[in-house]
């Protein structure tokens, strides 16, 4: 079941300025960067309860981030609902026909479990699902 806003990501060209933004200049909370290996991307998180910002940018110059960003800028990248049932929901929402980028949930940050949804199935929306560690 979804039960909140989980983040807003925006893809970044440059990490060490957006955090200076949204730091400094927006004067947000940051909690920190973290690299996801499985997703090839570089966050930044800026909890802004109930929900946070979170940065993405390309771990090593590679990977869907930097296809993203050559295409189209930095921009809106995706919306994350947090669920405490993913599989639940991805099986729900399979049934149902939505399209999802990859067949199961991986590792993402702070040690959920995510998985996106194609943006086709979302009227152009990629959204993500993320289950919190120990949320289930
Ligand atoms: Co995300």
């Amino acid at each position: 079941m979804i039960t909140g806003l989980d983040h807003i990501a925006i893809a970044v060209p440059n990490l060490e300025a957006a955090i200076q933004r949204f730091m400094t200049d927006f004067g947000l909370d940051y909690e920190g960067t973290q690299d996801v290996e499985t997703a090839q991307t570089s966050t930044a998180f800026f909890p802004l309860p109930p929900t946070s910002i979170e940065l993405v940018h390309p771990l090593n110059g590679a990977g869907p981030i930097a296809t993203y960003l050559e295409k189209r800028g930095g921009g809106i990248h995706h919306l994350c609902f947090r669920t405490n049932d993913i599989d639940a929901d991805v099986i729900r929402l399979k049934a149902k026909g939505y399209q999802f980028i990859g067949e199961k949930p991986t590792p993402g940050a702070h040690g959920a479990r995510v998985i996106f949804i194609h943006p086709k199935s979302c009227d152009g929306v990629l959204v993500e699902l993320s289950e919190p560690q120990g949320e289930h």
